[in-house]
């Protein structure tokens, strides 16, 4: 398998750390000035997708040195690893083939040796079928999609994003345990016309099987139990366990082990999308992330989105300390995007262990948070701005308008590229002192406020500019993340596709439960827990 990798011991990263440290002082919009054709350097065009990171901290020192790191470090091995089904997974011993789930027929994908592609094109076949019963017969007016963590975001983001071309039923998402979650949505809804999809790869998800077994017993309660099985479909590696739980084997899509939680939205997990927006926008997806496959696969380092897009981030977390990042999709379609990256980014890169099994010395996976634009600028942005810290911003934006009014659009679109703009270019202090006295301040009022309109600048951003958000750009914009976080993740020397780190507070809460069933607080809790536990009523005081 992978031999562990240190990248601080490639002869590029001594060159990048010396540019790095050399170029610091100097802000980034002085570097444009300096070099003319900077934004030409530092941008890529791939067809539908302007992605421009001459915004952050890079120059030609420092980027070639990072594309040469990207060569040292092995990646075009680790990459053909990937695609290879090779067991990149190593501590569950599986492959990470999520890519072959937007196969076309005729492309060949092995996992074990075992071309997987002739299955995933099978399965995909029997979703249609039930695809286009569930539309054609206009006997389900609404379904409703349980599943959590990657059986919930991905489909709820692109059902979102894609909601302009919603053809078929009524599609809601419950993932909360919390019973309001699933009782606000089944409160407008009747059972006669509602099918419920339990989404859940291991279909042992404690959330979900609760709100399956509530959405039973509700269908149970008004149409009687023998209507369970012709109101219930699910998807899951585990059929077997769908098929325990009530449900008829026919309506059961599994899919194999290869592909984890956060990268399912493809296959099966995608089946109330594919309910929702119909055949050809489906396809028009897969196909958008399949040519970004062959992209990653294929092009070269420096023109490589999802390498760049990589290389970017690597570089604010290793070179420029930054913790955190924000994603700020200018597009109200796209406002849970930043929660589906969330996910796809931290839960694959928010490791500590090595490869080797020792600690890693370096930071790993950045914070990831975010909200659409122009909301977002009426919430965070004033520290983003104006805070002590240094974030970087990952603006997207599209260029066409899907909806009625152009002029907001505009308005959009500007807010978005000004936004980028005042990150990296700030104010002045004298800037805002005569900003102060052309709106009429008095001198005395205009300097006490003009330290506090001071924007220090020079904060990095990239800014993604597609051409519409259709299914076929949703798809590519998915699957360069996907891919730039495995590139990260090779690059820190981490296990991105395991999750060992949502177990231990599952395991807690199953014993307290454990023990409220007993009757007894077992031993071992702290004076916090033990007084919550009393406190919330699981246990006499
Ligand atoms: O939160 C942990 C996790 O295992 C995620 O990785 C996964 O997406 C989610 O739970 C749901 O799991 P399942 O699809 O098995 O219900």
């Amino acid at each position: 398998m992978w031999r562990p990798l240190d990248v601080r011991a490639l002869p590029a990263y001594e060159r990048i750390q010396q540019a790095w440290n050399a170029s610091r002082s100097l802000r980034i919009e002085a570097r444009f000035a300096q070099d003319p054709d900077r934004f030409e350097k530092f941008h890529l065009q791939l067809p539908g997708w302007l992605y421009d990171f001459s915004k952050q901290d890079v120059d030609d020192a420092v980027w070639a040195g990072a594309l040469d790191l990207a060569s040292e470090s092995g990646l075009k091995g680790a990459i053909e690893d990937l695609f290879g089904g090779e067991h990149i997974n190593a501590t569950e011993d599986r492959a990470v083939m999520h890519m072959a789930l937007r196969a076309r027929k005729g492309d060949v994908f092995r996992v074990d040796g075992k071309d997987v592609v002739p299955e995933v094109l099978a399965v995909r076949q029997r979703m249609w079928a039930f695809v286009d019963e569930v539309r054609a017969a206009n006997r389900w007016r609404h379904v409703v999609h349980i599943g959590i963590g990657g059986s919930d975001l991905g489909p709820l983001m692109v059902h979102r994003a894609l909601r302009r071309y919603v053809t078929g039923p009524e599609v809601h998402f419950v993932s909360n345990v919390d019973g309001a979650h699933l009782d606000a949505v089944l409160e407008r809804l009747d059972p006669k016309d509602t099918l419920i999809v339990v989404v859940s790869k291991t279909f042992t998800t404690q959330e979900t099987m609760a709100n399956a077994r509530a959405a039973r017993r509700w269908v149970e309660g008004a149409l009687g139990a023998d209507a369970v099985s012709a109101h219930f479909a699910a998807v899951s590696s585990r059929v077997d366990r769908a098929v325990e739980f009530g449900i008829r084997p026919e309506r059961v899509f599994g899919f194999e082990d290869w592909v984890g939680g956060r990268y399912s939205l493809w296959g099966p997990v995608g089946l109330t999308v594919a309910m929702s927006i119909g055949k050809e926008a489906f396809e028009a997806l897969l196909e958008g992330a399949r040519e970004m496959d062959i992209h990653f696969r294929e092009a070269e380092w420096h023109q490589n989105l999802p390498v760049v897009m990589a290389l970017v981030g690597w570089l604010q977390v290793e070179m420029g300390a930054m913790p955190t990042a924000a994603v700020l999709p200018y597009a109200q379609d796209l406002d849970r995007l930043p929660a589906y990256l969330q996910q796809t980014d931290m839960e694959s890169n928010g490791k500590r262990m090595g490869r080797d099994g020792e600690a890693v010395k370096h930071a790993t996976g950045a914070v990831v948070w975010g909200e659409a634009g122009t909301n977002g600028q009426h919430a965070f942005y004033q520290l983003l701005h104006q805070g002590t810290q240094r974030i970087p911003a990952d603006f997207i934006a599209f260029r066409a308008c899907l909806g009625s009014d152009p002029e907001r659009h505009q308005l959009l679109l500007a807010n978005a590229i000004a936004q980028s703009q005042a990150l990296m270019s700030g104010q002045t202090q004298a800037q805002a002192l005569s900003l102060g006295l052309r709106e009429g301040a008095t001198p005395e009022r205009a300097a006490e406020c003009a330290p506090h309109r001071v924007f220090e600048g020079n904060r990095p951003s990239s800014f993604s500019l597609i051409d519409r958000l259709d299914p076929h750009h949703l798809g590519k914009l998915l699957a360069a993340h996907e891919h730039r976080i495995f590139v990260q993740g090779y690059l820190w020397n981490i296990y991105s596709f395991d999750q060992w780190g949502v177990e231990l507070g599952k395991q807690l809460a199953n014993r307290i439960l454990g023990d409220q069933a007993s009757g007894t607080m077992g031993t071992g809790y702290d004076g916090s827990t033990a007084s919550l536990l009393r406190a919330a009523g699981f246990f006499r005081a």
